[in-house]
């Protein structure tokens, strides 16, 4: 297919490559701040859903292993008894709720999610529309985009910090930092329009718009540790693993927690290799860009 975004992204991902900095190197640790938690590890599982013909309870034992790894844990779509089983398992988990078209129906599940411990929630914002010229609709759940104004309302009704997933634009991340959002996740959700800028292009223009505004998170096509230590080093603060974990879900919660703990063993090596010596110290100028 022509302009599929996550070859573009992959292309992109392959153009950057990275000095080393091997003089006064340490294996860095990579402990994590969010929202008052501590992980061990940046390097977090995408807002999934669906997953039922991967493994049984495919979405419970994501969260499983994402606590294991001592990984921050998202979700995605699903109804409230699935969640509920999820927060059950003690995983520190974001819940990402659609921008379904009934308001209400956005504020319930808002309100559910955090009665029922998660320890963040947000909002798909690029889920509203098909490649067809229409609203969305998925499993009979009718989407609509949400304006700036219905976006505060969720951030105010949100006991909770409240993040914009699907940011992919300056103009957009401005509007985020207006309400207040506590993050966004700079992403394209794998390719939902063709010809989507790769997220580590634009991350570098938004972390300079609102990067000491919000928690900057991002996703797509992460396939290794270096692939996070990239969108690391240019701005984001953790990043979300979506298809990368799909063949490891087939060993249940145990291939989770092992392929985290692996691209978590990734991104420190390269760290260690360019001279990072915590999160903190993560920076661009260790990036060469080559043409693609
Ligand atoms: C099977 C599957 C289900 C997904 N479900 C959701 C969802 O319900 N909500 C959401 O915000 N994103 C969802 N996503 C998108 C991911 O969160 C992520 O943005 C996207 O897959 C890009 O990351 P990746 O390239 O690492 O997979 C889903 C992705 C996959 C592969």
């Amino acid at each position: 297919m022509r302009g599929d975004s996550n070859q573009i992204t992959r292309d992109y991902f392959d153009s950057l490559l990275l000095e080393t900095r091997y003089i006064d190197a340490i294996l860095p640790n990579t402990e994590y701040k969010l929202f008052g938690e501590t992980f061990a590890t940046p390097i977090m599982t995408a807002a999934l859903s669906h997953l039922h013909n991967i493994c049984d309870n495919a979405m419970v034992e994501i969260a499983k292993g994402a606590k294991d790894a001592g990984a921050v844990h998202w979700v995605g779509m699903g109804e409230p008894e699935e969640l509920e089983a999820i927060l059950a398992t003690g995983a520190q988990t974001i819940k990402i709720i659609k921008p379904y078209a009934d308001n209400e129906e956005i504020l319930y599940r808002i309100k559910h999610a955090v009665n029922h411990g998660a320890f963040a929630v947000g909002m798909d914002i690029d889920h509203a529309f098909t490649g067809n010229g229409r609203y969305d609709c998925i499993h009979g759940l009718h989407m609509r985009p949400k304006t700036q104004t219905e976006l505060a309302s969720f951030v105010q009704a949100a006991d909770a910090p409240f993040i914009i997933k699907g940011v992919l634009s300056v103009s957009d991340a401005l509007k985020c930092a207006e309400i207040g959002v506590a993050g966004i996740v700079v992403s394209h959700h794998h390719s939902i329009m063709p010809y989507s800028i790769p997220p580590l292009q634009v991350l570098p223009d938004i972390v300079d718009a609102v990067g000491d505004q919000m928690e900057i998170f991002v996703d797509c096509g992460i396939e290794s540790g270096i692939d996070a230590f990239k969108a690391m080093a240019l701005g984001a603060r953790a990043v979300c693993v979506g298809r990368d974990l799909m063949g490891p879900l087939e060993g249940g919660a145990a291939g989770v927690t092992n392929r985290i703990l692996e691209l978590t063993g990734e991104l420190k090596s390269t760290m260690a290799r360019t001279g990072m010596r915590s999160l903190d110290d993560m920076e661009p100028s260790v990036i060469w860009h080559r043409p693609i």
